[in-house]
C-alpha cells in the first residue's frame, strides 16, 4: 500500500505574522510543482490566518499546533475546532510531547481532541513517543502501545482515514540526537501493529506515520527513504525556508 508522505513544519512558539509571511514568500517558489508529498505548516495561533492567506492557491496546507476538545466555552487561552476552520485551516497537531510535558496533556485529553477534530473534518496529526528514561528501561513498546490505545479509544475503523500519527521520541526533539532509521522503523512497526489490532490491518496499512525529532536536510533522506516512514514533523529545521524546502525535496 503506498501512502503519500506528509512533510510538516511545527514552528512551535516562533515567528510573528510578518516573519511567517516572509517564510511563505521564500518557501513557495522552492516547492512549486512539488507533488510527491503533502506539505503543511503549523504556525502559532496568531500567525495562522496570515499563513492560510499566504499559501492560498498553492498546495501547501496550514494547521494549528493545538486545539481544544470543547465546541466553545470558558476555556481562557484555548482555540476551538470551529475557530480553526473559520480562518481556513485544515489540520491540527494533537498531543505534542511539549503539550504533554508542560501542559499536562494526557492520553485521555488527546483522545477527546481527536474525536472533536474528526467530527469537524479536521486532519489530526496525533503525536506520541517515549522519553529517554522509558527507552533506557526497555519500555518503548509498552509506552507507544498505551499512547496509541489511549488516543484511538472509541474511534471506529470507518472514522479513521484522516488520522495521521507522528512518532516523536522525546529524547530526539530539539537535541540534535536523531533516532536511527532502524529505531524509527521499529517504533513505527509497533505503532502500526497496535493500530491494526484496534482498527484492522486495512486501516493500519493506510495510516500515515510520520517521524519527528531533529530531522534536518542532512538526515531526511535516510529516514524518509524508509518505506515505513510516511513523512516528517520538523521543528527547528522548518524555521528557515531553504532548510525546510531541502527536507521536502529529500
Ligand atoms: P526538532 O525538529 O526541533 O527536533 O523538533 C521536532 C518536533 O518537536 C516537531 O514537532
Amino acid at each position: 500500500m503506498s501512502r503519500k508522505a506528509l512533510i510538516a513544519a511545527n514552528w512551535k512558539m516562533y515567528k510573528t505574522p510578518a516573519e511567517a509571511t516572509q517564510f511563505v514568500e521564500a518557501f513557495l517558489p522552492l516547492v512549486a510543482g512539488h507533488s510527491r508529498d503533502e506539505i503543511a505548516l503549523f504556525p502559532s495561533v496568531t500567525s495562522l490566518a496570515t499563513v492560510v492567506l499566504a499559501v492560498a492557491g498553492s498546495k501547501v496546507m496550514a494547521g494549528l499546533q493545538n486545539m481544544h476538545f470543547a465546541e466553545e466555552g470558558a476555556y481562557t487561552g484555548e482555540t476551538s475546532a470551529s475557530m480553526l476552520k473559520a480562518v481556513g485551516a485544515t489540520h491540527t497537531l494533537i498531543g505534542h510531547s511539549e503539550r504533554r510535558q508542560y501542559f499536562n496533556e494526557t492520553d485521555e485529553v488527546v483522545n477527546r481532541k481527536l474525536h472533536t477534530a474528526l467530527k469537524h473534518g479536521i486532519v489530526p496529526v496525533v503525536c506520541l513517543g517515549e522519553v529517554l528514561a522509558e527507552r533506557e528501561a526497555g519500555e518503548t513498546a509498552s509506552v507507544l502501545k498505551a499512547q496509541i490505545t489511549g488516543a484511538l479509544a472509541g474511534i471506529s475503523a470507518d472514522q479513521a482515514a484522516p488520522i495521521v500519527i507522528a512518532y516523536e521520541p522525546v529524547w530526539a526533539i530539539g537535541t540534535g540526537r536523531t533516532a536511527t532509521p532502524e529505531m524509527a522503523v521499529e517504533a513505527h512497526r509497533i505503532v502500526r501493529a497496535e493500530i491494526a489490532r484496534m482498527l484492522g490491518t486495512e486501516v493500519a496499512s493506510a495510516m500515515r506515520i510520520l517521524y519527528g525529532g531533529s530531522v534536518k536536510p542532512e538526515n531526511a533522506s535516510s529516514l524518509l527513504g524508509e518505506e515505513e516512514i510516511d513523512g516528517a514533523l520538523v521543528g527547528g529545521a522548518s524555521l528557515k525556508a531553504d532548510s525546510f524546502a531541502a527536507i521536502v525535496h529529500y
